[in-house]
C-alpha cells in the first residue's frame, strides 16, 4: 500500500494549538496549523500513531487528490484518476461528504453524488463490483471539499470519530466530548501528578481522560480504525505498534483522581464508565453536593470541572445558588489549588464570587460558545 503523504488531522475550533503540540510530541515535524486542524506530511506509521495516540483529534484525513473541478465532468474525471481499489475491497461500503464554497459547483449533495458515482463506476469497470452506500458506518468515508473551483479529495483513515474511545456507554446529561475534555485538561496546565478533582463530574469525562493521560494510556488503544479494513493494510506491523503502546501504560499508583455528582443515577453511570475504562479500582466517584466540596487542605490539586450551564441541565436562577455555594466551598477549602471551570454562562461563573480570572480561553463546546476560566487560588 503506498504511503500516505498529505495528512490533515481535524479538531474542534480553538483546539488547534493543543493538537499541534500533541503532533510535535509524536515527533511529526512538517506541520501546519490551520483552522479546524493541523496538516502534516507523514507515512503509515504516523497515521497509525496519530489515530491511536492523539487525545484532542477528531479525525485523521489522508489527501488522495487535488484538481480543478469547475463542473460535474471535471469533478468526475478528477475522482476517476484516484486508484480506489487501494481503499475498497469486495465487502466495502462507502459514504461521501461534499463541501463547496466560492465555486461553480455549489450543491454539496450533488458533489457527493457525483464523487460516489465516479468511485463506483471505476470499481465496476476494473473489478465488476459496485460498493454499496452506508451513510452510518461505511468502511470508507470520502471527503470532497471544493474551494474556488479546486477539489481536495481525502479519505478518512479513522472511521468512527476519534472521540469515541470505547469507554462511554452511558452519556450523563450534558457530556463533554472526550477530545474536548482532553484539550481542556492540557489547557488547564494540570501536570498529571497533582490530584485531579471534578466535583460536577457527570459521566466522568475529565476523570477518565485525565487518568489515561496520567497512565500514558493511548486513547485509541482498544478501538478499531477504518484503515484496518483497507486492502494492503499491514496488520502485523500495526498489531506490534499496539503492543508497544500497551506495554507503555503505567498504573495510576498513588495519584488521586476523584469526582462527585449530586445525582445518584449519574454517579452510577460514571462508575459504570470508569469500569469500562479499566479505572474502577483507582478512580473514585461519589455522590456529593459541590456546595459541600471540602478537599484535603494542603493538596496542590487541580480542580477541573464543568458545572451545569442552565441551557441543558436546569434553570439559571436555581443554579445561581449552586455556583454561590461552590464558590464559597472553594474559598474555604481550596486555598493554593488551581481551579479551571468550563463556563457557558458568564453570569453563573461570576456567582462563584471568585475574582475576575486572569486566564481564560474561548472554546466551542458543540454548538455552545464556552470559556475555560482558570484561577490560582
Ligand atoms: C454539565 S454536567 C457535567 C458533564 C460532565 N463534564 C460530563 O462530561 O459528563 C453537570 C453535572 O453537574 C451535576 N450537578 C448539578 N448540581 C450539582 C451540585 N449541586 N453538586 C454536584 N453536582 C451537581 C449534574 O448532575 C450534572 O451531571
Amino acid at each position: 500500500m503506498p504511503s500516505p503523504q498529505n495528512l490533515f488531522v481535524t479538531c474542534a475550533p480553538g483546539v488547534e494549538p493543543f493538537l499541534d503540540a500533541e503532533l510535535e510530541s509524536l515527533r511529526i515535524s512538517k506541520r501546519e496549523r490551520q483552522v479546524g486542524g493541523v496538516s502534516f506530511e507523514g507515512g503509515w506509521r504516523d497515521v497509525w500513531r496519530a489515530n491511536l495516540e492523539l487525545r484532542t483529534a477528531i479525525r485523521v484525513l489522508s489527501r488522495v487528490g487535488r484538481f480543478q473541478a469547475r463542473n460535474a465532468d471535471e469533478l468526475y474525471r478528477g475522482v476517476m484518476k484516484v486508484d480506489w481499489s487501494r481503499f475498497l475491497g469486495p465487502e466495502s461500503t462507502l459514504a461521501v461528504r461534499g463541501q463547496a464554497r466560492d465555486s461553480e459547483l455549489d450543491h454539496t449533495l450533488f458533489v457527493a453524488q457525483r464523487v460516489k458515482d465516479a468511485v463506483c463506476d471505476q470499481l465496476r469497470e476494473r473489478t465488476g463490483l459496485r460498493p454499496s452506500v452506508d451513510k452510518n458506518s461505511p468502511t470508507l468515508r470520502i471527503h470532497a471539499h471544493i474551494f474556488k473551483d479546486r477539489c481536495t479529495l481525502s479519505v478518512d483513515t479513522s472511521g468512527d470519530s476519534l472521540h469515541r474511545r470505547g469507554w462511554r456507554e452511558i452519556q450523563g446529561r450534558a457530556p463533554l466530548s472526550e477530545s474536548l475534555a482532553s484539550a481542556l485538561l492540557i489547557a488547564s496546565g494540570w501536570d498529571k501528578r497533582q490530584p485531579l478533582l471534578d466535583p460536577f463530574c457527570g459521566s466522568g469525562t475529565f476523570l477518565v481522560e485525565g487518568a489515561w493521560m496520567a497512565m500514558d494510556r493511548a486513547p485509541g488503544l482498544e478501538r478499531s480504525f477504518a484503515f484496518e479494513g483497507w486492502p494492503g493494510h499491514d496488520a502485523a506491523a500495526f498489531a506490534k505498534l499496539r503492543e508497544e503502546l500497551r506495554a507503555r501504560v503505567k498504573p495510576l499508583g498513588k495519584r488521586v483522581i476523584w469526582g462527585a455528582d449530586s445525582d445518584p443515577e449519574i454517579v452510577e453511570a460514571a462508575q459504570h464508565n470508569l469500569e469500562r475504562a479499566g479505572l474502577s479500582d483507582c478512580v473514585r466517584v461519589e455522590r456529593a453536593d459541590a456546595r459541600a466540596f471540602a478537599p484535603r487542605h494542603g493538596w496542590n490539586a487541580q480542580v477541573m470541572t464543568n458545572p451545569p450551564f442552565g441551557e441543558r441541565v436546569s434553570e439559571e436562577r436555581k443554579l445561581i445558588k449552586v455556583y454561590e455555594g461552590f464558590g464559597e466551598a472553594l474559598r474555604e477549602h481550596a486555598g493554593g489549588f488551581r481551579v479551571s471551570l468550563l463556563s457557558g454562562n458568564i453570569n453563573l461563573a461570576r456567582s462563584t464570587g471568585l475574582p475576575n480570572p486572569k486566564e481564560w480561553m474561548d472554546i466551542k463546546n458543540g454548538a455552545l460558545d464556552c470559556r475555560l476560566l482558570s484561577w490560582q487560588l
